[in-house]
């Protein structure tokens, strides 16, 4: 079975995406893990709500970023995954951490990278006036948004539109893209060359 681990921290709709699928077997895998780096995640309660297993490791309790890495990656290792997804995971992973892992760690990333790495993504769109807008679905390396590209997909920005209905539009494009994609990487129709 295609073992996924899953990191977030906060909603979790993205990892709602992703339970949905695996239950719909459009994923045929299993989320063996959530971690949260956040107690207050809401992502976590979708966890338990769906009898995954699930953890709050909190980077405050720790003094170091290589100390919350080094819990982490001892954390995944119990479990072994296939794959570990970045989905809305909130922190810039170790260079330890990223080596341990390479070419199993996947993000999702509001923009068409290169364009805006980084946050505030929506905001830039609206500020910048830009007519398009997406999302990219990126291997995770030491370059922050900076890994192979695996997929995206664009949107038109409607004139006028706030930047809660493009973050909106935005989401519901992410929650079709990435269970596809997670879903290829199980079937191993995607790996790294
Ligand atoms: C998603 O839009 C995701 O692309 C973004 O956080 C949101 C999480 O939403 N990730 C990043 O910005 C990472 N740089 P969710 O918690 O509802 O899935």
């Amino acid at each position: 079975m295609f073992k996924i681990a899953v990191l977030i921290s906060g909603n979790g709709s993205n990892l709602e995406a992703l339970i949905d699928a695996c239950n719909k077997n459009i994923i045929k895998g299993k989320i063996d893990i959530v971690i949260s780096n956040n107690p207050e995640a809401y992502g976590i309660v979708r966890a338990r709500s769906s009898n995954i297993n699930n953890k709050i490791i909190d980077n405050k309790e720790f003094e170091t970023r290589e100390d919350f890495d080094l819990a982490l990656s001892q954390e995944i290792q119990k479990t072994n995954p296939d794959l570990i997804v970045l989905a809305g995971f909130m922190r810039i992973l170790t260079p330890v951490f990223i080596e341990h892992f390479i070419d199993k760690i996947i993000n999702i990333h509001p923009s068409l990278l290169p364009k805006y790495p980084g946050l505030n993504t929506h905001k830039s769109v609206i500020e910048n006036g830009d007519t398009k807008h997406g999302i990219t679905i990126h291997f995770v390396n030491q370059i922050l948004d900076g890994g192979k590209i695996i997929a995206q997909g664009e949107i038109s920005v409607k004139k006028n539109e706030t930047e809660e209905e493009l973050k909106k539009r935005i989401h519901s494009l992410e929650h079709i893209m990435l269970p596809k994609v997670v879903s290829k990487f199980a079937d191993g129709s995607i790996h790294k060359d």
